[in-house]
C-alpha cells in the first residue's frame, strides 16, 4: 500500500475528505463477497458510498494483492488483533518478555539484538541498507489444519521452519501453506535490508481464522 498511492488519500485513523481505513473496517465485515466487491472498487475506481469524491482506478495492481490489502484494511476495526499493528514506527523491545528475538548484522558484525512482540518491521531505525536481519521465534498452533503464511518483504528474505526452508528469498516467493498439528514449531527469518524504509512482516492465516493477521 505504501508503494502505491493508497496513503496519499486515505489515512488509517482520520477522515481526510475520504474515509479512513478504520472507518472502512467498521462499515464492512470481512466476508468473501465484500472482499471481492471492495477489491473490484479499488481496481476500477468509483464513488457513491462515502460522498461525492471518486476513488481513482488502480488497473495495474494484481487482484490477489488487492484482496490481501482489503483483508488488512477490514481487519483494522476495534475488536481486531491487527488493529494493534503499528505501521510506521514498529517498536523493537530490549527486554525478553516478548516472543521474537531479532538480531541485526552489519558485514557479519552484530549491531543489535532485541525482542519484539510482532513480526512487523516498517522502516525500523536499527536497520540500515545491506544489514542482515535474523528473527527467531516459535509458531504456536492450537488447531490442526492448513495454515497459510505470507511474508511481506521489500528485499530478499527467506523463512526456515524447523531448519528447512519453506519460503525462499526470491521476490515472488512469499507465501506458503503448511499442514500443521497442534504444537510449537521453531522458525527463523533471514532478511537482507535494501533501504532505510524496509518492510518485513509475517502474516498468518490460521485454520480457525478467515483473514491474515500479523504474527504475534
Ligand atoms: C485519489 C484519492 C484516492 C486514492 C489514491 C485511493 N483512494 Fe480509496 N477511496 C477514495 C475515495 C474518494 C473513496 C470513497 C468512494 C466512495 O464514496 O464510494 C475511497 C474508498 C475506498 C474504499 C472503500 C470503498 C467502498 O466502496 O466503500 C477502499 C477499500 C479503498 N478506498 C481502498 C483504497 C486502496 C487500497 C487504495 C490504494 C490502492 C486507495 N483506496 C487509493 C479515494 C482514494
Amino acid at each position: 500500500m505504501r508503494s502505491n498511492d493508497c496513503f496519499s488519500c486515505h489515512s488509517i485513523e482520520d477522515y481526510t475528505g475520504v474515509p479512513s481505513y478504520k472507518m472502512i473496517a467498521e462499515r464492512y465485515d470481512p466476508d468473501p463477497q465484500t472482499i471481492t466487491d471492495l477489491s473490484t472498487k479499488v481496481l476500477e475506481g468509483g464513488g457513491g458510498k462515502w460522498g461525492s469524491a471518486q476513488m481513482v482506478k488502480h488497473p495495474l495492481l494484481k487482484s490477489r494483492d488487492v484482496r490481501n490489502i482489503i483483508k488488512w484494511v477490514l481487519s483494522l476495526d476495534a475488536d481486531s488483533v491487527v488493529s494493534k499493528l503499528k505501521p510506521q514506527n514498529t517498536t523493537v523491545y530490549t527486554d525478553t518478555l516478548h516472543p521474537y528475538i531479532i538480531t541485526i548484522f552489519d558485514n557479519n558484525q552484530r549491531t543489535f539484538t532485541g525482542s519484539m512482540d510482532e513480526i512487523n518491521l516498517v522502516g525500523n531505525e536499527h536497520i540500515k541498507p545491506n544489514n542482515q536481519v535474523l528473527i527467531k521465534g516459535t509458531i504456536s498452533v492450537t488447531q490442526c489444519g492448513k495454515h497459510f503464511f505470507y511474508m511481506r518483504k521489500s528485499g530478499p528474505g527467506k523463512m526456515n521452519k524447523e531448519g528447512s526452508m519453506v519460503i525462499s528469498d526470491r521476490p515472488d516467493d512469499n507465501e506458503i501453506m503448511l499442514e500443521l498439528d497442534p504444537g510449537k514449531y521453531p522458525f527463523e527469518i533471514e532478511y537482507t535490508a535494501k533501504s532505510d524504509s524496509d518492510t518485513l512482516s509475517l502474516f498468518w492465516l490460521p485454520e480457525s481464522k478467515d483473514y491474515y493477521e500479523v504474527m504475534r
